[in-house]
């Protein structure tokens, strides 16, 4: 067998879920606006980024080979935390409301995450059960990723876009 030196499909997607949670941490812990000001737009850029890699490649990968209500819930999930992720980028720590939405944000995605990878039964256990080559799809998502942040760093990405519903 050949060494493994990359992140397969859901070791990639773990990481991810792991340093969002450090940034959370992170703002909890911070009290200067404009650091917050800086880990919140963090927070906005790496989950617009994780959403995509699933949205384009992860999700439709394992759909018809896991419970696909499963699916259809994560990505109404996503979709609401788009909303705060677009607000929260546009109004930023002006808003009188910031702090809460990020905590919102939080919140919302901890239970995404818990449906994702840590209960009973989650999309990622059912996923690890199918066919999908998670190797050659960890390249894939690897890859789009790393397009993603570049084009995150050279010009910004434009507000997350909906997959379920109109554009709030
Ligand atoms: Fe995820
Ligand atoms: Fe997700």
């Amino acid at each position: 067998m050949a060494k493994k030196d990359k992140l397969d499909a859901i070791e990639l997607l773990k990481k991810d879920h792991r340093e969002v949670e450090a940034l959370f941490s992170d703002f909890q812990k911070t009290s200067g606006e404009k650091t917050k000001e800086k880990i919140a737009q963090k927070i906005c850029t790496e989950l617009k980024i994780h959403a995509i890699i699933e949205e384009e490649i992860f999700y439709p990968a394992i759909r018809g080979k896991v419970d696909d209500d499963d699916i259809d819930e994560a990505l109404v999930e996503h979709d609401g935390a788009k909303v705060l992720i677009n607000e929260i980028e546009s109004s930023g720590s002006k808003s009188d409301f910031f702090d809460a939405k990020v905590k919102v944000l939080q919140e919302e995605i901890e239970h995404h995450v818990k449906e994702e990878e840590k209960q009973w039964g989650s999309l990622f256990s059912q996923a690890r059960k199918t066919d999908v080559d998670m190797d050659a799809l960890g390249e894939q998502m690897a890859e789009r990723k790393a397009e993603l942040q570049e084009q995150a760093r050279s010009k910004g990405l434009p507000p997350a876009k909906m997959a379920t519903m109109e554009q709030a």
